[in-house]
């Protein structure tokens, strides 16, 4: 229907979700000329894609959307193919790895950032924060050296504008490709290096990782590392920021926070329910598909809306409204499949990331809180969230009283 916004306006990119809510409500399944894609917003609906049951969807549509920019990475295989480099990667994020071997490095990287501002009295938690823990620790865990973080955040930052390059503009397209080649040519001699001499990091475990009695080409291996920078950067970024925006604009529910550090875990879960950083993720199907109502033919891309699905009335009561304390988010689930919102999508595809993501923003949260006893937006300011395809807090200046010593 005309009256719905389009997903490439300008009303849609400074507010999306009145846009998500009139879909749900009267256009839960639009054909979408300008992306060529059929539009998805109900929770059910999204979450059916993702889980895939039935087989109906497929990731195929990554061999154009991210294939370009990344090379072949797991986001575009299925099946065996799919498990078993996953596999190289997951144990690194989850358990005894991420809790002895990489919750020091999280740790130290986010004192590192918090040093560097916190005798200020004020800092803007974007740039001098959120935008570079992430990266910093995620380059840490590769083995790469922090000193090119700028360049690994210009790196993702038009990775992901790649991804999202909806309205197919050329410049974003070209300079994505650059991308790609510029980070071939960083990473092909570190890769070689660590051949001949591995350490004890993710990419000595890729380089020396084999496939039935086959080591990994350094194509691939690249294609591991530009994934594992975008999507733990980009997404983790924004998540950080998302949550405190979110927090300071509810005193109440920082305070709580701030009392009890068992309710990060609620903060961050109802912070991408809220507020996902991916806000959309494409799927292609495999077969026509009934959906809403309407078929979505075989062949065709879907455009899946988490944002939208993750307020959805029919899953969440009062869906426009953060409240951590909710309960029909159960925070103590939020990292299983059963979570409830669906900003780490579900299913074969479910983030592998998620517990690292988890473990960043615990430590984020708790040795700021620890540094900043009242942390407030700076006077006056009013956050402003910018993206279409990822979406988060454009800058998030605040106060303090500064730390001295
Ligand atoms: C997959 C979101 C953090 C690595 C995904 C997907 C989503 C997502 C939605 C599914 C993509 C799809 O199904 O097409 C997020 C969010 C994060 C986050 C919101 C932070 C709050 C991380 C971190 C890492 C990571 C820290 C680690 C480096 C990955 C990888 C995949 C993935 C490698 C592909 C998994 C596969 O294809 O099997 N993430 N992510 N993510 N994520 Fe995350």
């Amino acid at each position: 229907p005309t009256q719905i916004p389009d997903i490439l306006s300008p009303e849609f990119a400074e507010n999306p979700y009145p846009v998500y809510r009139a879909m749900r409500e009267s256009a839960p399944l639009i054909r979408h000329e300008p992306t060529d894609s059929y539009l998805i917003s109900r929770y059910d609906d999204v979450e059916r894609a993702f889980k895939d049951k039935a087989s109906h969807f497929t990731t195929d549509n990554y061999d154009w959307q991210v294939e370009p920019v990344h090379g072949k990475t797991i986001l575009q295989l299925s099946g065996r193919e799919h498990a078993v480099r996953r596999a190289l990667v997951a144990p690194a994020f989850r358990g005894d790895d991420l809790q002895r071997k990489f919750l020091p490095v999280i740790e130290r990287n986010a004192r590192e950032l918090i040093d560097g501002f916190r005798r200020t009295g004020g800092t803007d938690l974007v740039d001098s924060f959120a935008t570079r823990f992430p990266v910093n620790v995620i380059a840490d865990m590769l083995g790469l050296d922090k000193a090119d973080h700028a360049r690994f955040h210009g790196w993702y930052t038009s990775v992901i504008a790649f991804l999202g390059n909806l309205a197919g503009d050329p410049e974003i397209a070209a300079a994505g490709e650059r991308t790609r080649a510029e980070f071939a040519a960083y990473m092909f001699p570190l890769i070689e290096e660590r051949r001949r001499n591995p350490g004890d990091d993710l990419l000595s475990t890729l380089c020396a990782a084999e496939i039935d009695g086959v080591r990994m080409s350094d194509e691939d291996i690249k294609a591991f590392c530009s994934l594992l920078l975008a999507a733990g950067g980009e997404t983790t970024d924004k998540a950080i920021a998302a949550l405190f925006a979110n927090l300071l604009a509810h005193p109440e529910q920082l305070a709580a926070v701030r009392e009890d550090r068992g309710l990060i875990d609620r903060a961050f879960a109802e912070t991408l329910r809220y507020t996902p950083p991916v806000q959309m993720i494409m799927r292609q199907t495999a077969v026509d598909v009934t959906v809403s109502g309407g078929v979505i033919p075989a062949g065709a891309t879907v455009t899946c809306l988490i944002g939208a699905a993750n307020r959805d009335p029919e899953r969440y009561r009062e869906p426009d409204a953060f409240d951590i304390f909710r309960d029909d988010l159960a925070a103590t689930t939020a990292f299983s499949a059963a979570a409830g919102h669906l900003a780490f999508a579900l299913g074969r595809h479910f983030c592998v990331g998620a517990l690292l993501a988890r473990a960043e923003v615990e430590t984020a949260v708790n040795q700021l809180l620890d540094a900043m006893p009242d942390l407030r937006l700076a006077d006056g300011f009013e956050p402003v969230e910018r993206g279409v395809f990822t979406r988060g807090p454009a800058s998030l200046p605040v106060r303090f009283t500064p730390v001295r010593g």
